[in-house]
């Protein structure tokens, strides 16, 4: 099976952790865009989603479905999303789409994220993906100084030559050369960097199941 084909088995698995009658959160990115356009299937059960990226919301009103505001809606039954990488304890790596701050509001906001991906995201050891960290651009070579400190290296994510600005008008930097061995304490740790936004490790926003697509078919993992 291609990569391209395990996204749609594992984007179509989803569907059965899309509570009918509810608001469904909505991540982004390929595995995403799958699972999108499989919910076009139950879109007349689904009264709307809360969506984490411009590129998603676009997705979304296209099949039909109403897309809230955050703030116009309470906490969601279920965050459906990918990853870069997921460690065996349902942490995870995200942000290669640069859609991590808008990613990790939405996981909060709801009950259960349930993380869709293909077997190549499954990690035993964060850092093997470059860590993606969206900062204040003022303070971008302090943060880089940061992270050498730490032994890694970041660069700013470019877009055409020039800093990629994300939805929320920030840059991204891309940390090679971690070993994240604590994702929640160095979540923490990073989080109160000045000038960091969002960093990518997803520990305190855990996924609590992940869809693992795979050769032989999509592995339920429950963490
Ligand atoms: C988007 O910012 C990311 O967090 C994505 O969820 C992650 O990069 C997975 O994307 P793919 O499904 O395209 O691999």
């Amino acid at each position: 099976m291609t990569q391209d084909e395990l996204k749609t088995l594992v984007g179509q698995a989803a569907l059965k952790y899309v509570v009918p009658g509810e608001i469904v959160g909505v991540g982004t990115g390929s595995t995403v865009n799958k699972f999108i356009e499989a919910l076009a299937g139950m879109k007349d059960r689904v009264p709307g989603a809360v969506s984490s990226s411009n590129a998603s919301t676009e997705r979304l009103r296209a099949i039909g479905i109403r897309v809230f505001d955050a703030n116009e809606v309470g906490e969601l039954a279920v965050y459906i999303d990918g990853a870069d990488e997921i460690d065996g304890r349902g942490h995870m790596v995200k942000g290669g789409g640069a859609a991590l701050t808008r990613e990790k509001i939405v996981a909060a906001q709801s009950r259960r994220f349930v993380c869709i991906a293909d077997d190549s995201k499954r990690v035993e050891v964060l850092g093997r993906f470059p860590l993606p960290v969206e900062v204040i651009p003022m303070a971008t070579q302090r943060i880089v100084r940061q992270f050498a400190k730490m032994g890694g290296t970041a660069k700013v994510r470019l877009k055409d030559g020039q800093p990629l600005v994300t939805d929320n008008g920030q840059h991204i930097l891309d940390v090679t050369g971690l070993q994240i061995r604590e994702p929640l304490a160095f979540e923490s740790d990073v989080n109160q960097w000045p000038g960091v936004v969002t960093v990518g490790v997803f520990a305190h926003q855990k996924a609590q199941v992940c869809l693992l697509a795979t050769a032989g078919g999509v592995q339920t993992l429950e963490f």
